[in-house]
């Protein structure tokens, strides 16, 4: 028996805790044995003394055995899953599911809701009056053999361990630790079973990962844990300077993302698509090269077979296939301004997080777990990094429900932009790939 008092010391003194040590807290924390005085003090000590590969490995595990682990083998060929680690207009799941699908790749995607200035997949879909986003596992499992698709919210029993200890390092200033984020985000995507995981790692001023040196610290301790589990791994660090693409707020990105799958995509937008696309598609040994994978995904865009797709996803799920051609008619808003710029010149930057926290003013995002939002309301960005602006030109339209938030929204979004005199270029958006 051990005593939760001498396992923070250990950490606290730097020593490798063994695998009944780890064993021993998970599960602990998870009855309510240990209590959270002490399980703070000790994801304190993990924050400040790291932990080792093999530790961070072993809390995974302990992590994903708390609850169920979906198990997929009735699903025949190699199934492929992506995580994105947050951003702001993150809607590349709509997109890249489909296309996916569409090639006959199945994708069985278990997703998440947004919290603070970043989006959810599972919100996003709610803009489609009927849409089931949780499904029982035998419909999970059968709409993948039957249709190639299936993306659902996570199982209330999926990794509890991790719920438990993300709420206490939310509340104690220790989510940004990447031991912590790693064990949490693998623990998940290692219960939901898939057999290859792309990973999407953000870097950038809207991101968790500011830097690139600390976000490919977190791609390859997430890589290692995958191997380790024998998952087939691929992690891409993608640009989170500026919003992706230019629609942030629920249905306004369900929108551009059907846009995207007709072929109007925002360029920076479909390369993140493409680039974890091809990753996924060499994942599922279905082509050789990047170049082979391009066109096969080019190809479901110009034939029209992923908005088919998109469309049958919908209506398998309990939504109606026809909402998919008239969006805009779903859009319950009450007031609509421009941002108007007040100065001329190149945009230089925008702080995604900023634009983030607009949407989440207007209530398109939570603050906590349990605020409802608006699936409506967001904003739309004319001008991205490189675009020229003229002075008195709308470089954004917000889409709210009250004048006041709608004004206070505005000053955000104006405030987010930065522009230079001099020309400036696009955000290059793809920056590393570890294997
Ligand atoms: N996403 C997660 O699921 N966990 C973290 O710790 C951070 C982001």
């Amino acid at each position: 028996m051990f005593r939760m008092y001498d396992l923070i010391e250990k950490k606290k003194n730097k020593e490798e805790l063994k695998e009944e040590e780890i064993a021993y807290i998970v599960s602990g924390f998870t009855r309510g044995e240990i209590l959270d005085y002490q399980m703070s003090a000790f994801l304190m000590a993990v924050y400040f003394c790291g932990m080792t590969k093999k530790e961070t490995f072993l809390l995974t595990q302990k992590m994903k055995e708390s609850g169920d682990v979906l198990d997929l083998s009735g699903i025949s060929g190699i199934k492929v899953d992506k995580h994105s680690t947050g951003g702001v207009g993150d809607k590349t799941t709509l997109v890249l599911a489909p296309m996916i699908a569409s090639l006959g790749v199945p994708v069985a995607k278990m997703s998440g809701r947004g919290l603070g200035h970043t989006g959810g997949t599972i919100d996003k879909l709610e803009a489609f009056p009927g849409f089931m986003t949780s499904l029982p596992e035998e419909k999970f499992i059968s709409n993948v053999n039957q249709y190639k698709i299936a993306v659902a919210g996570q199982t209330k029993n999926l990794a509890p361990a991790d719920k438990k200890i993300y709420a206490l390092r939310d509340a104690t200033a220790c989510v940004n630790s990447i031991p912590l984020i790693a064990s949490s985000i693998m623990s998940k995507k290692l219960a939901s079973g898939a057999d290859g995981i792309c990973l999407d790692v953000k870097v950038g001023s809207g991101a968790f990962m500011k830097t690139i040196d600390d976000a490919t610290l977190l791609a390859k301790t997430m890589v290692d844990i995958g191997r380790a589990a024998d998952k087939k791994m691929v992690a891409v660090l993608t640009n989170m300077d500026e919003p992706l693409g230019c629609a942030v707020g629920n249905t306004l990105e369900v929108m551009e993302a059907i846009d995207s799958l007709r072929g109007n995509g925002p360029k920076d937008f479909m390369e993140v698509v493409f680039a974890l696309g091809s990753e996924m598609l060499m994942m599922a040994e279905v082509c050789q090269s990047k170049e082979q994978a391009i066109k096969m995904l080019s190809s479901t865009i110009s034939d029209g077979s992923a908005l088919e797709t998109f469309k049958t996803f919908v209506e398998i799920q309990g939504g109606n296939r026809q909402d998919v051609d008239h969006m805009e008619d779903l859009l319950d808003i009450s007031c609509k301004k421009e941002v108007i710029s007040l100065e001329e010149g190149y945009v230089s930057s925008i702080e995604a997080e900023q634009i983030g926290n607009a949407s989440m003013l207007l209530g398109g995002g939570r603050a906590s777990k349990e605020d409802t939002i608006d699936l409506s309301v967001g904003v739309i960005l004319h001008k991205k990094v490189g675009d020229k602006v003229q002075k008195n030109e709308s470089i954004a339209t917000i889409y709210g429900n009250s004048r006041d938030l709608v004004e206070i929204a505005i000053k955000k979004v104006r405030d987010a932009y930065t522009f230079r005199k001099e020309k400036t270029m696009p955000n290059q958006m793809v920056l590393k790939i570890i294997k």
